[in-house]
């Protein structure tokens, strides 16, 4: 079976879409009569998916955002497919009513959650993100969730629990692209415990005020800015809380190219292309990457003293 992880994507055969893309958002804009739901920059104002009694939060950037539009029909997730716009196209199949989480492991409390009461753990919170793609793009997205620490904390890890796996659902017949061998399903992501308390990792049910669309990971999936948005696992059906680091579904597929920790880093180049420079959707020019993705000064003390190059 032929494998072709995104990675092997060079840049060179990713960007022509991207542009593409960005060249018809842009079209969009020269329609003097084009309003803002056609310009993709807001969702058309829909009650029935709008999230009630949404606060803004302190962790919101003070960024332009990324239109609506492109944050939901530019995607990566592998189980609808490779292409940037499989996922918006495929997803519509996936059920996510009724939906549980599994919260097992290593904790005193485990249990299973079902969506609209693990929705209500937590007040739902608006929280404008830089989220980097290990591919060298990068968008600011306004998620709407709650600290993942709220669940772990409920929970009660003992003291052996070390790490959080995240595992996407498991279904073939929901998710087409879980039939073909491209990734070995599930999808599986860990966060190191302190990784995992950190008050930036959330869990996400939503964007723009609005129900998270299937194609960006509903009904619940982790959104950690720090790192390459791969690690933000989507459509999540069971956490674990285990002793030993996590086999992550990309160390599987690919242990030199991508590592545990993945953290956005200009000076760890992939081996196959730099990651000083990145592509904001919806511009031009080229930006210089950020150490974190701009979040160091929250985050940088949880790898103090640990080698960045080995530990990549
Ligand atoms: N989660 C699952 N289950 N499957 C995937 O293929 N792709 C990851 C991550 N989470 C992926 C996933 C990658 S590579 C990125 S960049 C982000 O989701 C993209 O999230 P977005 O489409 O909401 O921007």
């Amino acid at each position: 079976m032929l494998l072709r992880p995104f990675c092997d994507i060079l840049p060179s055969e990713i960007t022509p879409p991207e542009i593409y893309r960005e060249r018809r958002l842009f079209m969009q804009g020269m329609g003097v009569l084009a309003a803002g739901a056609a310009l993709g920059i807001a969702p058309d104002a829909q009650a029935e998916t709008r999230l009630a009694g949404v606060r803004s939060s302190a962790y919101t950037l003070n960024e332009e955002k990324t239109p609506y539009k492109a944050i939901t029909t530019y995607n990566n997730f592998y189980e609808f497919g490779t292409g940037k716009s499989d996922p918006a196209d495929k997803a519509g199949s996936l059920k996510t009513r009724p939906w549980t989480v599994k919260v097992e492991g290593k904790v005193s409390k485990p249990g299973e959650y079902d969506i609209d009461s693990l929705m209500k753990l937590a007040p739902l919170e608006e929280r404008v993100y830089r989220m980097r793609c290990v591919e060298g793009w990068s968008m600011v997205i306004p998620w709407v969730g709650f600290p993942l620490s709220e669940l772990i904390r409920r929970v009660a890890p003992t003291g052996n629990a070390k790490y959080v796996e995240f595992v996407t659902l498991n279904d073939p017949g929901q998710m087409p692209g879980q039939r073909s061998g491209v990734l070995d399903w599930p999808y599986v992501e860990g966060l190191r415990m302190d990784e995992a308390m950190h008050p930036l990792a959330i869990l996400v049910v939503g964007l723009y005020g609005q129900v998270l669309p299937n194609q960006n990971g509903a009904p619940v999936r982790l959104v950690v800015p720090w790192k390459y948005g791969f690690k933000s696992a989507k459509s999540i059906a069971r956490i674990r809380f285990v002793e030993k680091q996590p086999l992550t579904a990309w160390m599987r597929a690919a242990p030199r190219e991508y590592g545990f920790y993945s953290n956005v880093n200009p000076h760890v180049d992939h081996p196959r292309w730099s990651q000083a420079k990145e592509r904001r959707i919806g511009e031009f020019l080229k930006r210089d990457t950020l150490m974190f993705n701009g979040y160091g000064a929250q985050v940088a003390q949880l790898y103090r003293g640990m080698d960045l190059q080995k530990f990549f």
